[in-house]
């Protein structure tokens, strides 16, 4: 069988645990090439054992992607690997939770320059090489906060609506080379370790209930009455990445189970 994204060069953004981790193997496993890059040694690495064993792995990078001349490098160091860079997939991001009144300045500013300063540096650079070929994908992963203000999350919901305006300004400008730039907003992924080491914790204290309360009220907002999961999300990653979606372009798709409904 004809895989969908069979040897597509791909790199994925935060591959080192959570949604970055479950879409590099589900990206493999249709047979894209892995480049996978994180900011966590030892994650990439445990990471990478498991995708070589699904396919061949691309080049794995130990990555800060806020900083404009490590990425640069190491585009430029795939582009001479492999000739070129079909897809890839601003996942990397990060959460801090502060009410605005006591939100520290430096947290803002971090969360800022890793959501939205990071995914433009990758897509620059990335958009450089997929310029010349005339064709390439680029997919940022968003979030239903990048629609909708997000109680204690000021900085996240900030980062991630400019992520949709940069989608938008991105896909405007790569559109005449064949690029495509969309991002999908997943809803509330209860799996992840976001949840399950840090906002679960967080929001139990703050509420003074149970976690498995915390549990019900996130999954009492979702019209399907389930959490978004990591295949949710796969699902419409393979679709926006594949020929399948060749007239989609500026777009960014909620996958809340109709939490979100534009
Ligand atoms: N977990 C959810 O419920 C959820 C919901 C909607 C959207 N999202 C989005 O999905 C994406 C992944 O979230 P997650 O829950 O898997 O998070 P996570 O914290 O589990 O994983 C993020 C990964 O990014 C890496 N990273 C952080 N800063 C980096 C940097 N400067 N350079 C390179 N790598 C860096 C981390 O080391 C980590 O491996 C994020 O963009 C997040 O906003 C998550």
């Amino acid at each position: 069988m004809e895989l969908c994204l069979q040897d597509k060069i791909t790199i994925i953004t935060g591959a080192g645990r959570g949604l970055g981790e479950a879409l590099s193997y589900g990206f493999a496993k249709e047979g894209a090439i892995i480049c996978p890059w994180d900011i966590d040694k030892e994650n990439l690495e445990r990471v990478c054992e498991k995708l070589g064993a699904i396919n061949k792995l691309g080049k794995k990078a130990v990555i800060d992607i806020t900083d404009e001349s490590q990425v640069e490098k190491e585009v430029r160091l795939i582009e001479e690997s492999f000739g070129r860079i079909d897809i890839l997939i601003a996942n990397a991001g990060i959460l801090h939770a502060y009410e605005i009144t006591e939100f520290p300045e430096d947290i803002w500013r971090k969360i800022i320059e890793v959501n939205l300063t990071g995914y433009f540096i990758c897509a620059k650079y990335v958009a450089r090489v997929m310029k010349k070929q005339r064709k390439g994908v680029i997919i940022q992963i968003n979030s239903k906060s990048g629609k909708k203000g997000s109680y204690w999350n000021s900085a996240y919901a900030a980062s991630k609506f400019g992520g949709i305006g940069l989608t938008q300004s991105m896909a405007l400008d790569l559109a005449p080379f064949g690029i495509r730039v969309n991002a999908i907003c997943p809803g509330n992924i209860l799996e992840s370790p976001l949840w399950q080491t840090s906002l679960f914790q967080q929001y139990s204290k703050k509420w003074g209930i149970s976690i498995e309360e915390v549990k019900r009220k996130y999954v009492e907002q979702v019209p399907l009455g389930r959490p978004c999961t990591y295949e949710d999300v796969l699902n419409v990653a393979i679709f926006l990445a594949s020929d399948r979606s060749d007239y989609m372009t500026g777009q960014a798709i909620n996958v809340t189970g109709g939490q979100e409904m534009r």
